[in-house]
């Protein structure tokens, strides 16, 4: 299949913007698959009523059909169909933090078939900040299921090229509107019981969680590898996400001893003919004397941390390397979805310096 890639946004002007828009939701209504941006990542949408577009979905990212997906919606309105009701917790969250990088988990409707929702009887929704996100879903009119527009097991996309990378020849279009803002998946939180519980952390920070709901729980998953006893409720936890291909290890401990470690196995598996990538920022790069060395931002401002991320997680696996030792950060705030991402692709490896 030939995967049309075109551009959208300001820099495009309104009008090819707008027919791009309406090409993509045409697209969508025959059952097809288009990338677009939103403010996180870049999703792979789908019409979210259509079992056999999901399956496309699944097929494209190379996904087990048990992982649900998000369903997007383009104003308040469009929820309550989607649920079986709604929790005054649920809509407290949906009024304060949408549009934007949250997803709330309900109860589903007779509507929302269980090839989207992975055989579950909740529903997660999400109303994206981006603008041209609700404006496409919109213009379909069916709420658009979309995963991030990765293969499976690859970090999300950020930009269009690398949804071009994973996407080329499986779907029919992308919309390219640049880098994303936010660069990490939105917040995953579960209303359908008594007790809010986080099942993926973003944007919207459990500390503003807290603060807009008072109680919440954080599903165990989110802390270590999930096992036997854990077994986490957001399905898409339990695999081995954003993995880089190298192995991918974290340096615990004070900032100049954590250099030192990266430098002197650096230095070591480089003797042995390894590629070796260091992940750090603008105030520890200068520290680093081999490998090859990625900023990923400032820790004053950890948003560009977040930014970075995963394009730099996808550079070291275009240049190949073999091992990558990353810093770690801060786990209040933004630093929490950091730090969740960065110890998935690791897979919870990590060391103390
Ligand atoms: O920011 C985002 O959320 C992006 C953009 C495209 O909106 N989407 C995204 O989708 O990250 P995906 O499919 O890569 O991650 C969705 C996560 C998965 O871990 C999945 O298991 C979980 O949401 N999920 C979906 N439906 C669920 C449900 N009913 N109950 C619990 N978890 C659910
Ligand atoms: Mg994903």
């Amino acid at each position: 299949m030939e995967t049309r890639l075109v551009k959208i946004g300001e820099a495009e002007g309104e009008e090819s913007t707008q027919a791009a828009l309406c090409e993509a939701a045409e697209i969508l209504k025959k059952g097809g698959l288009v990338a677009f941006p939103t403010e996180t990542v870049y999703g792979l949408g789908a019409n979210g009523l259509d079992e056999g577009a999901a399956k496309r979905i699944y097929a494209a990212k190379g996904r087990p059909s048990d992982n649900p997906l998000i369903a997007h919606i383009s104003c308040m309105e469009e929820l309550q169909p989607l649920t079986a009701g709604i929790s005054p917790v649920g809509r407290h969250l949906a009024e304060q933090f949408w549009p934007g990088p949250l997803t709330l988990v309900f109860l589903k409707s007779k509507r929302v078939p269980y090839g989207t929702t992975g055989g579950l009887e909740t529903v997660a929704v999400r109303m994206p900040g981006r603008e041209e996100a609700r404006r496409l879903i919109a213009l379909a009119g069916v709420p658009v299921a979309a995963p991030s527009a990765n293969l499976s097991g690859r970090p999300s996309p950020t930009t269009a090229q690398h949804v071009w990378q994973d996407m080329n020849g499986r779907i029919e279009m992308i919309l390219d509107g640049g880098p994303v803002g936010i660069g990490l998946e939105s917040t995953i939180v579960d209303v359908s019981g008594q007790v809010p519980v986080l099942l993926r952390p973003g944007a919207v920070t459990l500390e503003m969680l807290r603060e807009a709901v008072g109680d919440m729980e954080i599903d165990p998953a989110i802390q270590g590898i999930p096992g036997e006893d854990i077994r986490p409720k957001a399905p898409g936890m339990k695999y081995r996400h954003y993995a880089p291909r190298a192995e991918m290890i974290l340096v615990k401990g004070d900032i100049a001893a954590v250099a030192e470690t990266i430098n002197r196995l650096a230095k070591e598996h480089e003797r042995d003919g390894s590629k070796v990538g260091v992940i750090c920022t603008e105030e520890t790069k200068a520290q680093y004397i081999k490998g090859i060395v990625r900023s990923v931002g400032s820790r004053s401002k950890e948003e560009t941390i977040a930014h970075n991320l995963f394009a730099v997680l996808r550079e070291f696996d275009d240049l190949e390397v073999d091992y990558i030792y990353a810093e770690e950060f801060s786990e209040k705030r933004l630093g929490y979805a950091i730090m969740n991402r960065l110890k998935k692709a690791a897979g919870y490896r990590e060391i103390q310096a």
